[in-house]
C-alpha cells in the first residue's frame, strides 16, 4: 500500500495497480516545514505499526527520521514548492529510510563539534543509530535522497 499527502490531503491508494507493491514500503509528500519532522515521526509510528515486531524500529527509527527531515527542511534551500520526500521500507529485517530533497548540495559530518556548538550534531546521531546510511543523485529528478538503515532494538 502507499499513501502519498499533498498539500495536506491524504490519499490512500488500493487500486489493484498497487497490489503488487511491496507490502511493507510507504512514500509520503512533505513540505519543507519545520512542523514536518514531527509529521514524519507521526507517518513512521503508523507504518511500523503495520508492520510485523515494528515497535521495536521506533525509538531509534524516530530520531533518525527527525534528524533527516530537519536537514531537508534547513539545508536543502530550493525554490517554494520543491517539496520533501519521505519514503520507508523494510528491507531485510531493517528499517530504511530515505529523504528526498532538491538540492544537491551534500550532507557532511561535522567531526569536530564544540561542546558549546548550537548545530551539527544531527548527522552523528544519524550515524551512531544506523547500521549503514549514506546519500546519492536522486535517479528520477533533480536533488539528492539520503538514505539510513536502522535495526531493530537490541539487534545488530
Ligand atoms: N539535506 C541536506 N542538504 C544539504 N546539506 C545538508 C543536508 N543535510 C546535512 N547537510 C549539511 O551537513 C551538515 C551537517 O548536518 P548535521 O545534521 O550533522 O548538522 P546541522 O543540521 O548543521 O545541525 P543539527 O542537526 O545539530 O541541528 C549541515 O550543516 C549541512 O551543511
Ligand atoms: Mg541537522
Amino acid at each position: 500500500m502507499v499513501r502519498v499527502i499533498s498539500s495536506g490531503r491524504l490519499r490512500v491508494d488500493n487500486g489493484p495497480h498497487m497490489q503488487a507493491a511491496v507490502a511493507a514500503s510507504f512514500e509520503v509528500i512533505l513540505a519543507r516545514h519545520r512542523r514536518s519532522s514531527g509529521v514524519a515521526r507521526r507517518y513512521l509510528r503508523d507504518f511500523l505499526g503495520q508492520v510485523p515486531d515494528g515497535a521495536g524500529f521506533l525509538d531509534s527509527g524516530a530520531l533518525v527520521i527527525g534528524e533527516l527531515v530537519a536537514n531537508a527542511v534547513v539545508h536543502a534551500r530550493v525554490s517554494p514548492g520543491r517539496e520533501i520526500a519521505v519514503r520507508l521500507e523494510m528491507v531485510h529485517g531493517h528499517l530504511r529510510i530515505e529523504v528526498h530533497d532538491a538540492s544537491n548540495e551534500r550532507p557532511g559530518i561535522r567531526r569536530s563539534t564544540g561542546l558549546d556548538d548550537v548545530s551539527g550534531r544531527g548527522l552523528r546521531l544519524v550515524e551512531e543509530l544506523s547500521s549503514e546510511w549514506g546519500w546519492g543523485p536522486r535517479p528520477e529528478g533533480i536533488g539528492k535522497i539520503v538514505w539510513a538503515l536502522v535495526g531493530p532494538e537490541g539487534g545488530a
